[in-house]
């Protein structure tokens, strides 16, 4: 039946993140008789993306929608349980989207890793989601279900209170590949997402009008670069989504359940000082040319020299997603005893430290698409351990009591307690 909605439509299908959708949907099609459609704006090249990726799925539904017809969008979302969206970048692509699928009452998903485009959509249509009941979840790739859900799996393994967390991301790749890393379209919302960067202060304080509560001790951020025992290399600042995305599911947790937030500081982690240094140097000159719009140009147009040769419009061969790995390795800091209240203060300094890890294979595509259907698989079978029936929420605040994180540790992204010490 044409009207029936359907499991999933992914949208933006013929994108590079959304064709290794469209593949792991229709391994999902296969084992677990998911039901779903592709969308965009160019039918010859669905068509084309169908057989290619889900060559022996029958009836997998194909819809035009263009972001500049908001009356196919809504044609598109009301046929989907869940709309997968994949047209990023966010800023851009996005809000259309999300106000379709308010209007149509359809679960949304992405895999933004853009907080001023995140916590914006909060700002603006948190209450609208939660009146049409369904929920819009941002950030379900690799920016920042490692890191959002690492950190909850940590506070459920620690068997105490945490007091504070400090992540290690690292990436490699075995085998001699060589060649681009990252496609196009995660460099360009990562060009715009620098150079909007300061709207975030005004952004936060309407969303966050209180002040989370002051924990003790109080995490300090480690100086420029530093060598932790936790991890080998160099490590600095993460300037992703981890942290941001990470603090909104710990507040949400905090106002929703009293339970009492984590402080929060993520690094990543290079093998060599001079790898480090060399990110460094370039990360300034990113940050400078994304300011202004001749530096954005610059960038835009010359992607592999300003990125020495790991994005193309291309995006890296199969061989290189294959051979590429990541490990957020998590030092949780805290006491073996919890308190009545979350902010009770304890009178002894922390007593307990819990290492953890997430890892897996080929995060920029593989992994985060993994986590982005599962994401949305979990909305389908387990709405009723999701909160308030409906919102605009992180990965952490909308499946911290669903079975997400193990169905994600079946399916290639693991999650494993390391040690632990009690003092
Ligand atoms: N969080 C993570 O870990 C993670 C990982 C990977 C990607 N991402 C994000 O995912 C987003 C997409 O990245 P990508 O590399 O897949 O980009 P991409 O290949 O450029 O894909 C963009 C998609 O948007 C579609 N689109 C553009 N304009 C449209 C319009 N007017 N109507 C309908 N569809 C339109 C494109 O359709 P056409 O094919 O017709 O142009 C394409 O399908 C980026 O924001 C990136 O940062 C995040």
């Amino acid at each position: 039946m044409a009207n029936e909605r359907l499991d999933f439509v992914i949208f933006g299908a013929t994108g590079f993140t959304g064709k290794h959708a469209v593949k792991v949907a229709a391994q999902l099609a296969k084992e677990k008789q998911i039901k779903f459609g592709v969308s965009g704006r160019r039918k010859e090249a669905l068509i084309t993306i169908v057989k290619e990726y889900a060559p022996d799925i029958e009836n997998v539904r194909i819809i035009v929608a263009d972001l500049k017809d908001e009356e196919s969008l809504t044609k598109m979302t009301e046929q989907a349980k869940v709309l997968v969206n994949c047209c990023g970048p966010y800023r851009f692509y996005g809000e259309p989207v999300v106000k379709a699928c308010i209007a149509t009452r359809t679960h949304h998903v992405d895999v933004s890793g853009e907080p001023q485009y995140m916590e914006s959509i909060a700002l603006k249509y948190n209450k609208a989601a939660q009146d049409a009941g369904i929920y819009i979840i941002s950030a379900c790739g690799f920016d920042s279900i490692p890191c959002d859900l690492g950190v909850i799996f940590t506070q459920q393994k620690f068997d105490g209170e945490v007091n504070s967390i400090e992540t290690y991301l690292s990436c490699w790749v075995t085998s001699k590949v060589s060649g681009p890393m990252v496609h196009y379209g995660t460099y360009e919302s990562a060009i715009y997402g620098v150079a909007h960067h300061n709207e975030l202060r005004g952004l936060r304080k309407q969303l966050y009008p209180e002040k989370l509560p002051s924990l003790q001790p109080k995490l300090n951020r480690r100086g420029l670069i530093h060598q932790s025992p936790l991890v080998k290399g160099w490590s600095m600042v993460f300037p992703g989504s981890d942290r941001s995305v990470t603090l909104r599911s710990q507040r949400f947790l905090y106002e929703k359940y009293k339970q009492r937030p984590v402080q929060i500081q993520t690094y990543v982690t290079f093998k060599s000082l001079f790898f480090a240094l060399a990110t460094i140097i370039f990360g300034l000159m990113f940050a400078v040319l994304s300011k202004f719009e001749f530096g954005r140009n610059l960038l835009l147009k010359y992607p592999a020299f300003f990125s020495c040769g790991t994005v193309s419009h291309e995006g890296p061969s199969a061989e290189a997603l294959e051979n590429s790995h990541f490990s957020i390795t998590f030092k949780a800091v805290g006491w073996t005893e919890k308190l009545a209240e979350p902010t009770d203060k304890h009178k002894d300094p922390p007593n307990k430290e819990l290492i953890t890890k997430v890892s897996g294979v080929n995060p920029g595509y593989g992994a985060t698409c993994i986590m982005l259907l599962f994401s949305a698989m979990t909305i389908l079978k387990e709405s009723d351990k999701m909160p308030d029936k409906g919102g605009v929420l992180s990965p952490g605040a909308a499946f911290a009591k669903t079975s997400l994180i193990e169905e994600l540790n079946k399916n290639g992204v693991r999650f494993e307690v390391v040690s632990q010490i009690e003092k």
